[in-house]
């Protein structure tokens, strides 16, 4: 059928009437409206569907819907002879349309690297663009063409689990990896067969959950909206992310999967997104729920019409689609625009001139999971450059290769924590755990003793909910305070101690809230017992959200903070604790001191009361029992080595046309070579609204040898002054801005610069 298309459209183009790009188009549009022409209403909606195995729908049952022409993807399956099962039966029904295969490919797919909060800990473009590539790589060499990724949710609140699914609390961050993870998944184009479709994620403000409490609603005003918690999904956008995944919450008292305004206003009429939406799991049924929908039939009317096209996990679009179209509740042409969507992508995939172009049935499955599928090299590269030195006191670290080595803690031999949540299709055997990696690098294993030292918690509670679909999280049932001795013992008898303590990756996922941000007391009395021994203590933390760990902190002589760092994390860690690499990572998220604090980030608003540093508490903006800082601000990471910086602007003021150079001069002023991230903040002095102390506008890493000077730049341009103002319109308002440079959120190394009126 495609040959005959091509023939018909061909003399267009010779003809001078049409571009290639445009006969495309236009082929397509021939093509997809004779398809539609020949669909019945239930196979329409049939294309809306999206289903995984599992439950009742059984492998059988699932292909029997495909050959009736009753599923439009599949998601969550990724093993190869079931796929190509799956796609042969899609070519034999009635109008044989293709099926397109999805999954979360969240950090990395056979190769798992750093959470995501990990790799944006790196703030480093080549590094998520790495990521991106070789994710996209492994997951379309296991049939798939689409993934429901990157989640570009802002976090401010760490008591939200997924918050070590996304990038982090600063919109222009979050932006620059989902506009990097789209373009390089994605690649120039669907018909690359190494490129994978984003369907970003969760449209929209799902990170700004009231009290951090899972799905619960949010509520937020147009302008903070626009000018931070939706700027990375349009950065995506912009990018051409040809999906859109939605949010389960609610944004200002209507649920994000009912919302005509966030759906069709914004991200449509006003962002022009052509690609496909789609719902995310089981949204539709929950509308009841949420108090919008009558009835599941009533949820389906209410969806489609705010915009969704693809319903996840779906038991109702077929059910009443076909019923609510014949009613006439909804026209036939919201279905088939719905519809046309699907196809659209399906077509840009290259999936109708080959269904097949994807799978190989040759994928047995004990290649499928093998070592030689990985990217080891490039995971421990990545993951090396996601950890973030918090202390360094007396310059402890790096430690010497020929020690006696104490290795202890919950975490530090456990190769399901190490992948983190979101992990699905790589191994827990392939992983290298931190003991693992540590004895690979000292110069004799045997100068290396392991303890578990405590459980991770006592808490049987906490214990029944990460173990409630098998057994992650082992539990140790002698008494505490002789797994504690055994810890003790070999830690008296080594010239160093390092602690691998914080959250088992169950307790940083999709569910799993907590109002207690601090280490379980388990841990905290191992810490204690290892402090009093007297032995220098390294607390290596392994969790996937800021805590609060004041008291750690005092402790520590040096800390790291690693995340969950993937495949190679034990190597990347081992490769930083003995200098094979100098850490360069700097926090994406503000760490509070406490709980009280949240939210707590760097570039609120002033207040009119700011803080000063002469009369502290009274009548300014402040806690009389807590700082108003966190302990880690945003953008802080030491390093073993040190730098000076200072910066000139090269005029003092600008107009709408011009542009002003920032040259930051920049020196390591240490005796090892290291990589400092130089980091741009501007302030809006006056304004017609409050603007913010700071915003990062732009970031450049240098690598540097002892003593070396070198020079970084940065271009602030007019485009980089605007936000949405008084009357909500996007504009640069005429005055004065502070220009900040720096290491770290704190920065105050200022010049100020004007933007005339003109
Ligand atoms: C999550 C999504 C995810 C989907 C499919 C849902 O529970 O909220 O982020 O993409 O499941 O796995």
């Amino acid at each position: 059928m495609m040959k005959k298309l091509a023939l018909f459209l061909l003399p267009l183009l010779f003809s001078g009437y049409l571009s290639a790009q445009e006969l495309n188009s236009e082929a397509k549009k021939v093509f997809i409206d004779n398809l539609l022409s020949k669909m019945t209403i239930q196979e329409k909606a049939g294309q809306l569907r999206l289903i995984s195995v599992g439950g009742d729908l059984t492998l059988d049952k699932v292909l029997d819907n495909i050959e009736v022409g009753e599923v439009g993807g599949i998601f969550n399956t990724i093993v190869e002879p079931d796929l190509s099962q799956m796609q042969e039966r899609a070519l034999k029904s009635p109008n044989k349309i293709p099926l397109f295969f999805g999954f979360d490919v969240i950090h990395g797919h056979r190769t798992i690297f750093p959470i995501n909060l990990g790799i944006a800990s790196s703030w480093d473009r080549s590094v998520m663009a790495k990521v991106a590539e070789i994710s996209a790589e492994e997951a379309t060499a296991d049939g798939l063409n689409i993934t429901w990724a990157p989640m570009i949710d802002i976090t401010r609140d760490p008591r939200w689990g997924r918050v070590s699914e996304g990038f982090g609390e600063d919109p222009y961050l979050t932006s620059e990896a989902g506009r990097i993870f789209v373009e390089r998944m994605q690649k120039q184009s669907l018909a690359d067969k190494k490129s994978l479709a984003t369907a970003v994620k969760h449209f929209a403000l799902y990170g700004a959950v009231e009290g951090g409490r899972e799905y619960n609603s949010t509520d937020m005003s147009e302008r903070k909206m626009f000018q931070e918690y939706l700027v990375p999904y349009k950065a995506a956008i912009d990018a051409g992310s040809r999906a859109v995944m939605v949010s389960l919450v609610s944004v200002n008292g209507i649920p994000a999967t009912a919302n005509h305004w966030l759906l069709t206003e914004v991200l449509r009429n006003q962002w022009h997104f052509d690609g496909v939406v789609v719902s995310d799991h089981g949204a539709i049924r929950e509308l009841i729920n949420h108090g919008v929908a009558s009835d599941a039939k009533d949820a389906v009317r209410v969806a489609i019409k705010a915009g969704i096209d693809m319903s996840m996990n779906d038991e109702y679009f077929l059910q009443f689609l076909p019923e609510l179209v014949k009613e006439g509740a909804i026209t036939e042409d919201q279905l088939n625009q719905a519809c046309r969507r699907v196809l659209e992508l399906k077509y840009d995939m290259g999936l109708f001139s080959d269904p097949n172009r994807y799978l190989d049935p040759k994928l047995d499955i004990e290649t499928m999971f093998s070592n030689n599928r990985l990217h080891r090299e490039e995971a421990r590269d990545v993951a090396r450059r996601s950890i973030v030195l918090l202390k360094n006191e007396n310059k402890i670290l790096p430690l010497a290769r020929n020690k006696k080595i104490a290795v202890i803690g919950p975490l530090a031999n456990s190769k399901r924590d190490i992948l983190g949540s979101w992990s699905g299709a790589g191994r827990t055997n392939l992983a290298v755990t931190p003991l693992e990696g540590i004895k690979n690098t000292v110069k004799n294993p045997k100068s290396v003793s392991y303890a578990f030292g405590a459980n991770l918690s006592d808490d049987v509670n906490l214990y029944r909910f990460l173990n409630l679909y098998g057994e992650n999280t082992k539990f140790d049932d002698r008494p505490a305070d002789k797994i504690i001795a055994e810890a003790v013992n070999i830690a008296k008898k080594s010239d160093v101690v390092i602690a691998f303590v914080g959250e088992a990756e169950g307790m940083a996922h999709e569910s799993s809230s907590r109002t207690d941000l601090s280490l379980q007391a388990s841990q905290k009395r191992l810490l204690k017992a290892l402090k009093e021994t007297g032995k220098p203590l390294v607390i290596v933390l392994m969790n996937g959200r800021p805590l609060t760990l004041t008291e750690e902190y005092a402790q520590a002589d040096a800390m790291l903070e690693t995340w969950f760092l993937g495949t190679e994390g034990g190597n990347a860690i081992a490769d930083v604790l003995f200098g094979q690499y100098n850490p360069s990572g700097k926090l994406p998220m503000s760490f509070p001191n406490n709980v009280g604090q949240i939210p707590v980030y760097y570039s609120h608003l002033n207040t009119g009361r700011p803080r000063g540093t002469e009369n502290m508490g009274k009548y300014t903006t402040s806690y009389f029992d807590s700082p108003n800082e966190p302990l880690f601000p945003f953008g802080f990471g030491l390093s073993y080595t040190d730098f000076a910086m200072d910066f000139s602007l090269s005029s003092p003021e600008m107009d709408k046309e011009g542009e002003i150079v920032v040259t930051v001069n920049v020196e390591n002023i240490g005796d090892k070579e290291g990589m400092q991230t130089v980091q741009l903040y501007l302030q809006d002095v006056t304004a017609s609204v409050s603007r913010p102390v700071k915003e990062l506008m732009g970031f450049e890493n240098i690598t540097l040898k002892p003593h070396e000077k070198g020079k970084v730049k940065f271009t602030i341009k007019y485009d980089m002054l605007k936000f949405w103002n008084d009357k909500m319109q996007y504009v640069a308002e005429p005055g004065k801005f502070n220009v900040f440079i720096g290491s770290d959120s704190t920065t105050q190394n200022k010049q100020t610069f004007t933007l005339l009126d003109k």
